[in-house]
């Protein structure tokens, strides 16, 4: 998706705009660190597929990234996959310590289906599954780290798949079948409430897997397929949502949302402002707006172009699906938080010449994104470190929905691994700034997760980009797990709920402070 072009002044100009805000705002708090609001909480995420391992342990039966990754072992950069991964399946004890390292006031992880359910449904419960996730729920709890748990990040039963997965809406039961088990087996925590995250990344899961052949089930039918599944996954989440809200809250008191990928879109000047904002509406507005939205529904401009480009090309009808006005209410609302994983920013400009085979995801949209070149980033090509474009997200979302209650469900930096990781600390403190910044003007951010506590198998990539705190050592069968600098910066902010641009960290030896 790297469309480089002409670097036109207008970017020099943007970029040396970039540089003065930047500096300004790091000389206002170079001498006393910023500090964050009172009950702000700090955490770290992970996902199953990508540390447990244990791909066939104990009943687990396989899902689209195991079959994926067996089935054609080259689909990923290094031909690897995790069936071992992190190991996390046995090692997560010392996953849980190295949260208590770094003061964590939480603990994001992922729940495998094929884990609990190997037939996908509830007739049967796996009950050393299940034991897993309770083990590691009570090795959390025990140290008072709070489990943030993701209901579903990627790992969909092969057999659902081949059911057609998230284009059968059917899905909508399944995923709720499922997700009641959950509540049943792990909700029930006295004097904790579980934070729930029903799905991850909607659009990672619907326009990569289901548009084009970047994340498995790599269908590749765009301009069809990713829209089908975004509807279906809509109604699967507002359906848990209304499962737990009606069935489990008075109970166990927990909250529950969903968590959305949202990138910052750029216009490149201000004559392609209107080509970003629908931009925008495509690659998030899609789930946002039906969610959070006074309206419901998918984002006006969204439904005019797909069903004018639709009728133009001969369709009978739009290829974006409709929701019913039932399920429009059933959706709208059904949120406790905007769950918001961030990592970067787009220019943006429009153009509407056919670059692409119609129908497809970017022809509707009739608007590019690119890089500029001298953007500087991360291992992964998709990855510029750009903290204004935070900011402007974070805005945008409180001007656009009425100020929700925001989780930082993932933030994080990508190296080719070391663990002098200076790069991932000037992230990291360039995006937490910016968010202060938006906390200062309003916005109800409540907490932030870095992605990644650990090393994790890195989907397409691999093990060839690394985001972790934590260094994982793929060549030892303990799969040794080693501080980076960035983790020692990571507790500091921790631990004094403050940014300190100047803290220099003493590397040596990591430790468990008290109360942890
Ligand atoms: C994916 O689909 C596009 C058309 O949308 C096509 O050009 C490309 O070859 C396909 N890739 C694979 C691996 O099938
Ligand atoms: C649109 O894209 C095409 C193909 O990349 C390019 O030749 C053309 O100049 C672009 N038009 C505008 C207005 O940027």
């Amino acid at each position: 998706m790297l469309l480089l072009r002409r670097a036109p002044t207008v970017i020099l100009v943007l970029y040396s705009c970039i540089l003065l805000c930047e500096s300004k705002t790091v000389n206002e708090v170079r001498h006393h660190g910023r500090k964050f609001p009172d009950g702000f909480l700090f955490g770290a995420a992970t996902a199953s597929y990508q540390i447990e391992g244990g791909w066939d342990a104990d009943g687990k039966t396989e899902n689209i990234w195991d079959h994926m990754t067996h089935n054609e072992p080259c689909s990923t950069d290094d031909c690897l996959n995790g069936d071992v991964a992190d190991n996390s399946y046995n090692l997560y004890k010392r996953d849980v310590e190295m949260a208590r390292e770094l003061g964590l006031d939480f603990y994001r992880f992922s729940i495998s289906w094929a884990r609990i359910l190997p037939t996908s449904f509830p007739d049967k419960i796996n009950e050393a599954g299940v034991q897993y996730y309770n083990n590691l729920i009570d090795e959390l709890l025990k140290y008072n780290i709070e489990p943030v748990v993701t209901i579903y990040h990627w790992d969909l039963p092969q057999k659902l798949q081949e059911m057609g997965g998230w284009t059968n809406s059917f899905i909508t039961d399944w995923f709720a079948d499922y997700s009641r088990v959950l509540f049943e087996q792990f909700g029930d925590r006295v004097k904790y409430s579980v934070y729930w995250i029903t799905i991850n990344e909607p659009r990672e899961v619907c326009y990569q897997g289901y548009g084009t052949n970047t994340k498995a089930p790599r269908l590749n039918i765009t301009g069809m397929a990713e829209y089908m599944c975004a509807k279906n996954l809509l109604v699967a989440h507002a359906k848990v949502y209304h499962i737990y809200d009606q069935e489990f809250r008075a109970t166990q008191g927990g909250t529950i949302g969903i968590t959305l990928s949202a990138q910052w879109y750029e216009p490149e000047n201000e004559n392609h402002a209107e080509a970003a904002e629908t931009l925008l509406q495509f690659e998030w507005g899609e789930y946002a707006h039906p969610i959070f939205s006074k309206t419901g529904d998918f984002p006006p401009v969204m439904k005019e172009k797909v069903a004018a480009k639709s009728a133009a090309q001969g369709f009978p009808r739009s290829r974006l699906p409709e929701f019913t006005a039932e399920e429009i209410e059933m959706v709208r609302g059904s949120s406790d938080f905007f769950g918001l994983n961030h990592y970067t920013t787009y220019l943006v400009y429009s153009n509407e010449s056919l670059e692409y085979d119609a129908p497809s995801y970017y022809d509707d949209i009739e608007a590019k994104l690119y890089h500029p070149n001298h953007w500087s980033g991360g291992a992964s090509v998709w990855l510029k470190n750009i903290p204004w474009g935070f900011y402007k997200l974070l805005t945008k979302i409180r001007e656009d929905y009425d100020n929700p209650p925001v989780y930082i469900t993932e933030n994080g930096f990508s190296t080719r691994g070391g663990l002098d990781d200076d790069d991932r600390i000037i992230y990291y403190r360039g995006y937490l700034n910016e968010m202060l910044n938006a906390i200062e003007e309003g916005s109800d951010i409540r907490m932030y997760t870095a992605w990644s506590l650990m090393d994790n198998f890195e989907w397409m990539r691999g093990y060839t980009e690394r985001f972790g705190l934590y260094e994982v050592d793929y060549e030892s069968p303990e799969r040794t797990r080693t501080p980076r600098k960035s983790a020692f910066v990571y507790k500091e902010i921790v631990r004094t709920r403050a940014l300190d641009f100047n803290y220099e960290p003493d590397t040596t030896v990591m430790t468990i402070d008290e109360g942890h």
